[in-house]
């Protein structure tokens, strides 16, 4: 549960009410923080993840607080079959499909000379080709003919050099080109494509895997807030973005990490970092 849930949002409650949204990796995380605070801005939602009993709780939660419809769809977004059974699940049950979140993400830290084959294809199959396998299918199955609005979780580690995220960086950086070629191609539809980048998110499984413990700390020092992000940040971001008071965006990344990527070096030292 995020803190979204004890705090007054800033935005009107009906927000997005008619609309549907699918959220990749929608059952934990940012993924689910973005899930909810739509849902209490109106939506419907379906949530995509390989993680089924996550997923099942996660749905039925945000249905009892917040009375809006949530499916939740088993599926991997390395598989396109199921990427598209599920695109057209939602569309069938919810009518529509307004809203994609391409949220769904594997990260472990590993140096590069210890990263294998299929740990750097693991990553890159899930950032990027999931990403990939979402958007061609909403955009196929729904956005093509009646215009939406796609938003990548991207991140910021590969602007610079990142000790033990090879494999991180690239399938990253090919999200953000996604996001700027699609934003041209589509754009003239009516589909709008955008990514949020986030910096070192403290309540997040990622945190926990990067910089677990004093790391934490020592990165705090770093970020010129003196603060590691919240969901409930990216949250708030990623409901103006999809919101029509963005309506002038498509094609931009925008950065949320307190100054960090300004500021200096990310992340710490190699020798400090857990498998690096
Ligand atoms: N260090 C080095 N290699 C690792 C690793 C680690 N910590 N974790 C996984 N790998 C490698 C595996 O060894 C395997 O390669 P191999 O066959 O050459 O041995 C490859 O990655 C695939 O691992 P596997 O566990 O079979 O893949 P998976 O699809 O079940 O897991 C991951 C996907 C790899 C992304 C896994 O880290 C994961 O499930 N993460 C949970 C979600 C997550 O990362 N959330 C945070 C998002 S920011």
């Amino acid at each position: 549960m995020t803190g979204w849930i004890s705090t007054v949002s800033i935005f009107r409650d009906t927000l997005f009410s008619g609309k549907v949204a699918l959220i990749t990796g929608g059952a934990t995380g940012i993924g689910r923080g973005i899930a909810e605070a739509l849902a209490r801005h109106g939506a419907d939602l379906a949530l995509l993840s390989r993680k089924a009993d996550n997923l099942a709780s996660t749905a039925a939660e945000i249905e009892a607080t917040t009375g809006r419809r949530c499916l939740a769809l088993p599926a991997d977004v390395r598989n396109p079959e199921a990427v598209d059974s599920a695109v057209a699940r939602t569309i069938t049950e919810l009518g529509r499909l307004d809203l994609l979140v391409n949220n769904a993400a594997g990260n472990f830290p590993c140096a590069s000379e210890d990263l294998s084959p299929n740990g750097f294809g693991a990553v890159i199959d899930i950032d990027a080709k999931g990403t990939w396998h979402a958007s061609r299918s909403v955009f196929r199955g729904w956005m093509k003919e009646h215009g939406g609005q796609i938003l990548n979780i991207s991140a910021t580690l590969h602007y610079g050099g990142t000790p033990g995220q090879l494999h991180v960086a690239a399938a990253k950086a090919a999200v953000d080109a996604m996001t700027r070629t699609l934003a041209v191609e589509w754009g003239p539809l009516g589909v709008r494509v955008n990514a949020i980048a986030p910096g070192p998110i403290g309540d997040t499984e990622g945190a926990r895997r990067l910089f677990p413990g004093p790391l934490a700390d020592r990165l705090r020092a770093l970020i010129p807030t003196r603060r590691l992000g919240s969901i409930d940040d990216i949250v708030n971001l990623a409901l103006f973005v999809l919101s029509e008071a963005a309506s002038n965006l498509n094609g931009t990344i925008l950065v949320s990490d307190g100054g960090l990527c300004l500021a200096g070096r990310f992340p710490l030292e190699p020798e400090s970092r857990p498998g690096v």
